[in-house]
């Protein structure tokens, strides 16, 4: 049996029929295409999955969609302004905040998040902030230095 859901994804109104089962990160990645948000472990405990939902951020493998009823849901796809990058995507560019890159999406969404909510204060905090993304490649440090660097 499904369910419509109507709510805003990048600034667009989505209407949907799904089974109230489905996460948000499976509707967004198997029925609208945005395959930028990641699947890592599908159970809250990797970040990869990270997007914002009335922009604070939510593992979206542990959301049902349809607690998304009449919400705003941005992604990895929704922060560039046309050809100009969101400055954090810049700073992850610059700092070379990745290696494989896979959990990077995710990592931008919380470091965003990371200096809306006031906890990039000093690198310590940052980390504290940013442990639920988990980064197998061990760019820890340069994506701390990153989110400093926004954040001035
Ligand atoms: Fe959601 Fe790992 S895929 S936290």
């Amino acid at each position: 049996e499904t369910m419509p859901l109507n709510l805003t994804i990048n600034g667009v109104k989505q209407s949907v029929r799904i089974e109230p089962r489905v996460t948000l990160l499976d509707l967004l990645r198997e029925r609208l295409q945005l395959t930028g948000t990641k699947k890592g472990c599908d159970h809250g405990q990797c970040g990869a999955c990270t997007v914002h939902i009335d922009g604070e951020r939510v593992n979206a493998c542990l959301t049902l969609a349809v607690t998304t009823e009449g919400r705003s849901v941005t992604t990895i796809e929704g922060l560039a302004d046309g050809d100009n990058l969101h400055p954090m995507q810049e700073a992850f560019l610059e700092h070379d905040g990745f290696q494989c890159g896979y959990c990077t999406p995710g990592q931008i969404m919380s470091a965003i998040c990371c200096i809306r909510e006031g906890h990039a204060n000093t690198p310590d905090e940052v980390r504290e902030y940013m442990s639920g993304n988990i980064c197998r490649c061990g760019a820890y440090s340069n994506i701390v230095d990153a989110i400093m660097d926004v954040k001035q």
